[in-house]
C-alpha cells in the first residue's frame, strides 16, 4: 500500500476490513495475526508503554490506547459499553491509527471493531500455547457475544480445540454462536449452564460483559490442570473470577501496571506475583510447569497487541486496493504558508471553483 502523496491517509473502513479479512480467510488471518503479536512480544522492552488512559462513566468507558517501537507509533480508541446491546448497539467499537515516527505523519487510519475481535482471540490463542494443557480438544466459551466466534476460530486454528461448550446467560446468543460456527468443523455443545459449559474442558474462557464484580467461575467449576483465558475482566469494578479462583491459580498478564487497575487481579493484593506474558514467550519464565497447574490468562487488552494489528493490516493492505484515501493532512506548497493555502481557498471558492 503506497498513497501516492504523504498527505493521503489510507483508511480501511469496516466493509473494506471484511472483503480484506475474508480474502485471507478467518483463520489464516488469525493465525497469522498470532505471529506478529508473538513477534513484537518478543521485543516487548523497546515498545513505549503505559497503562491507556481511561474515562469512566456510569455506563462504560472510553478508552485511548497507544504505544510505539521507536519507528512506528500506533494508538486505538476503543469503548466498552455493556447496556450497549440491549439498545442496538456494539459492547465494544474501536478504531486506530498507524504514525511513522520519523514524521509524525499517520500511515493509516482503520476501523478497530472487527480487528480488536480478532486481534484478542489471536492473543487468547498465543497465551494458551505458553500455558494451556497439552494438546487441549475441548474449550468452554462462557459469554457468547460478539467475540464469541473469533476465540472460537482462534483456538481452532492455533491450538486444535475441536470441541466448543457454549453458555451465555441469554440462549439467543448461544444459538448465534452455533449458527455462526456451522461448517467450521467444530463440535458444538449447547449448555444449560456455566457448570455444564466447564466440565471436561481443557479451556475455559470467559467473555461476558456486566460492569460488575461478577462470579462467572466459582472456586469449584475449576478443576485441576485447566487453563483459564479471562478475557471479560477489564475494567475497574468489572471482573468475571471468583478471588479464590485467584488464589489458586498462576497468572499471566499482559502488562502489569495496567492489569492492577482493570483485570481480575484488581481483587488481590498489589505484591500478589503475576507473570507477564512476554517473559514466558522470550523463555525467561517457564509457562505450564506440570499438567496439574491451573493456569490464568488475566487478559485486558494492551495496546501493543493493537500495535500488531495494525502493522498486520498495513502489510497485508498492499496491492488490494481495500481502502480509501483520506485527504487528512494540510498540505500547503510552502510548509509555513498554512494561511496562504487558506487565501487560495477562498479565492477559488469565489471564482466559483
Ligand atoms: N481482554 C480483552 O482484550 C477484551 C477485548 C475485547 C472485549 N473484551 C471484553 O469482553 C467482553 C465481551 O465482549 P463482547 O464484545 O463479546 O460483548 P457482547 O455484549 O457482545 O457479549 C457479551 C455476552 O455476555 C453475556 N453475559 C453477560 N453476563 C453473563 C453471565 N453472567 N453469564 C453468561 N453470559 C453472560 C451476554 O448475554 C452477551 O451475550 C466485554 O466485557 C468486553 O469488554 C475484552
Amino acid at each position: 500500500m503506497t498513497a501516492a502523496k504523504l498527505n493521503i491517509v489510507p483508511f480501511v473502513s469496516v466493509d473494506h476490513m471484511m472483503q480484506l479479512v475474508l480474502q485471507i480467510g478467518v483463520e489464516r488471518a488469525l493465525t497469522e495475526m498470532a505471529s506478529y503479536i508473538e513477534e513484537d512480544f518478543q521485543r516487548w522492552e523497546l515498545f513505549d508503554k503505559t497503562p491507556r488512559v481511561a474515562s469512566h462513566s456510569h455506563d462504560g468507558v472510553i478508552e485511548l490506547m497507544p504505544t510505539s517501537d521507536g519507528t512506528l507509533y500506533g494508538f486505538k480508541y476503543v469503548n466498552g459499553h455493556p447496556k450497549n446491546m440491549r439498545s442496538g448497539l456494539q459492547t465494544v467499537t474501536a478504531f486506530g491509527v498507524l504514525a511513522d515516527v520519523g514524521s509524525g505523519y499517520p500511515m493509516l487510519l482503520t476501523e478497530m471493531t472487527l480487528l480488536t475481535a480478532l486481534r484478542t482471540a489471536a492473543t487468547s490463542a498465543v497465551a494458551a500455547k505458553y500455558l494451556a494443557p497439552e494438546n487441549p480438544k475441548t474449550m468452554a466459551i462462557i459469554g457468547n457475544g460478539a467475540q464469541a466466534e473469533f476465540q472460537a476460530l482462534a483456538f481452532s486454528a492455533l491450538m486444535g480445540v475441536e470441541t466448543v461448550q457454549l453458555y451465555d446467560i441469554d440462549p439467543a446468543a448461544s444459538q448465534k454462536c452455533r449458527y455462526n460456527l456451522a461448517g467450521t468443523g467444530l463440535e458444538i455443545k449447547m449448555c444449560a449452564s456455566g457448570q455444564e459449559a466447564v466440565e471436561g474442558a481443557d479451556i475455559i474462557t470467559t467473555v461476558t460483559a456486566d460492569k460488575q464484580y461478577a462470579t462467572i467461575l466459582t472456586d469449584n467449576m475449576v478443576g485441576a490442570g485447566v487453563h483459564i483465558n479471562a478475557v471479560g475482566g477489564d475494567c475497574p469494578g468489572k471482573t468475571e473470577l471468583h478471588k479464590d479462583i485467584l488464589l489458586r491459580s498462576d497468572i499471566f498478564v499482559e502488562y502489569t501496571p495496567q492489569t492492577r487497575i482493570e483485570g481480575e487481579i484488581q481483587q488481590l493484593d498489589e505484591s500478589h506475583p503475576v507473570t507477564e506474558l512476554w517473559q514466558v514467550m522470550t523463555g525467561q519464565v517457564q509457562g505450564r510447569k506440570s499438567p496439574e497447574q491451573i493456569t490464568l490468562f488475566d487478559s485486558v487488552g494492551f495496546a501493543i497487541e493493537d500495535f500488531s494489528a495494525l502493522r498486520y493490516i498495513r502489510d497485508k493492505l498492499a496491492g488490494t486496493g481495500l481502502y480509501e484515501e483520506l485527504d487528512l493532512l494540510a498540505d500547503p506548497d510552502e510548509p509555513r504558508d498554512l494561511f496562504g493555502m487558506l487565501l487560495r481557498k477562498q479565492q477559488q471558492m469565489a471564482d466559483g471553483q
